[in-house]
């Protein structure tokens, strides 16, 4: 299948995209076809709430999100969102991708796509992934996303930590798993 993959922290070779990067080693091991998006480095606007879509149509901001990533999310079997926390949060790079849902989400509930979220955080307790998680599972129930599995890398707050962590191997295994 086709794997769509947003990485969305400014950090290229940080914590998350580490993370990320080991998912994709095992889903192309299992034959899966990556594509992966910067969303950091995009041009993407927040979604400026005019309602010229009415849900379903095209957004009035021609910019990387209605020109390419649009897309690239409708044509893809399953999308990895990945990030670093952000004040116990998504960073607001990726959740402007999730407002630009808008101007096509009911077409995107019905096509019913793949997920699985991959998190990177400093702090290592059990709490830090508390909003970062109940947002992206009321998301999927919302927009009928079908959850294939979470890798929540608590105290993985640098690049030599992260390395060390049990994280690497669950993200792979991850990968694996689809
Ligand atoms: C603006 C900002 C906010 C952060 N907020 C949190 C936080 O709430 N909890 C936490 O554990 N780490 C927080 N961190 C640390 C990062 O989540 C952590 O260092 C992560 O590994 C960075 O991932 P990256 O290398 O992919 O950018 C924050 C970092 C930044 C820059």
């Amino acid at each position: 299948m086709k794997i769509l993959v947003l990485k969305s922290s400014g950090n290229k070779k940080g914590s998350s995209n580490m993370l990320a990067d080991e998912f994709i080693r095992g889903a192309t091991e299992n034959g899966h076809e990556i594509v992966e998006f910067d969303v950091f480095r995009a041009n993407i606007r927040p979604c400026i709430g005019c309602g010229r879509c009415g849900m379903n149509g095209p957004c009035v901001q021609k910019d990387d999100y209605e020109t390419t990533l649009k897309g690239l999310i409708k044509g893809t079997d399953m999308i990895v969102f990945v990030m670093p926390v952000y004040y116990f949060n998504w960073p607001a790079q990726l959740k402007t991708v999730v407002d630009r849902f808008y101007s096509y989400n009911d077409e995107l509930t019905s096509m019913k796509k793949k997920t699985a979220l991959i998190s990177a955080a400093w702090d290592s307790s059990d709490t830090v992934f508390a909003v970062v998680e109940a947002f992206y599972r009321q998301l999927c129930d919302y927009v009928a996303f079908q959850d294939q599995g979470t890798v929540l890398g608590k105290g993985c707050g640098t690049p030599d930590m992260t390395r060390e962590s049990p994280f690497m191997g669950k993200a792979y295994e991850l990968g694996k798993s689809v």
